[in-house]
């Protein structure tokens, strides 16, 4: 059996948007790296975080809910946020406002979106991401999703004096952990090339970069360890 070291002994982390994909692989890793953990999800989606019941605490609540955010981030070493631009009322910059309002100060506050986030404008993007981008900004009309409030959000993240990473994924896949993504900080460097990490490796770099100073307020853009340009180009990864 893997003995996973105990990082998160003794911290409590907080994991808003704790019943998506995403976010139960991050309570699953950080629950074995010993961390007391808070979730906030949709009250309709508490169930789905039923395999942790007795486990972990939950707030059933929109995660852009000020009051519940405050309750929920009290007294966390970190809150880890998946950011998701759902509908058209601010949700993620919402979200990404009140855990910087509420976390309590020197707290490291770790953010999820995609390559598409760019924090200084040097990414340097296949026609494929320009495309999915420019359906997203269109995709507004149907009121469902508004991609430039994940835009609103980070750009308020990177302005802001916290103790932030926002960790941007590339695609991704299902499938067993290949280990610790690699990271770059331009979308465009060869390391990235074959832009494909496993879910649960994207939650585990999350995880991992609570504990992981050298992160902090930096944007990685993410890709899994075992892809052909990971490989290839190892040297030049940021870690
Ligand atoms: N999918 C990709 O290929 C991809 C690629 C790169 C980066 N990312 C990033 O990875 C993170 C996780 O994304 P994911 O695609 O993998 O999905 P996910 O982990 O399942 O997360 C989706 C989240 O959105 C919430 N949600 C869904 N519909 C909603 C609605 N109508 N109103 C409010 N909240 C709603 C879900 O909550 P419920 O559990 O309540 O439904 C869940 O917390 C995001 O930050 C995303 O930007 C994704």
């Amino acid at each position: 059996m893997e003995l996973i070291p105990q990082t998160g002994a003794g911290k409590k982390v907080c994991i808003v948007g704790a019943s998506g994909k995403l976010g139960r692989y991050m309570v699953k890793h950080a629950l074995d790296r010993g961390y007391e953990v808070v979730g906030v999800c949709r009250e309709k989606s508490v169930h789905k975080l039923a395999d942790y019941a007795g486990r972990i605490t939950v707030h059933g609540a929109f995660t852009n809910d000020r009051e519940v955010i405050a309750r929920a981030v009290d007294g966390c070493d970190a809150v880890l946020t998946v950011l998701v631009p759902w509908g058209v009322h601010d949700y993620a910059s919402g979200t990404a406002k009140a855990v910087m309002d509420f976390a309590k100060p020197g707290a490291r506050l770790v953010y999820s979106c995609g390559w598409h986030i760019t924090r200084d404008g040097r990414d340097r993007y296949k026609r494929g991401i320009k495309a999915a981008v420019a359906f997203a900004r269109f995709m507004k009309i149907t009121r469902l999703v508004d991609i430039a409030d994940q835009y609103r959000a980070t750009d308020m993240i990177f302005a802001s004096d916290t103790r932030w990473t926002v960790v941007r994924g590339s695609d991704l896949e299902e499938g067993p952990s290949q280990g610790l993504p690699v990271w770059s900080r331009h979308v465009g460097d060869p390391v990235l090339e074959s832009n494909l990490t496993r879910r649960t490796d994207f939650a585990l770099f999350m995880v991992a970069a609570v504990e992981d100073d050298s992160l902090v307020r930096e944007a990685p853009a993410i890709n899994g360890r075992l892809t052909p340009s990971a490989l290839a180009h190892q040297g030049e990864a940021a870690a």
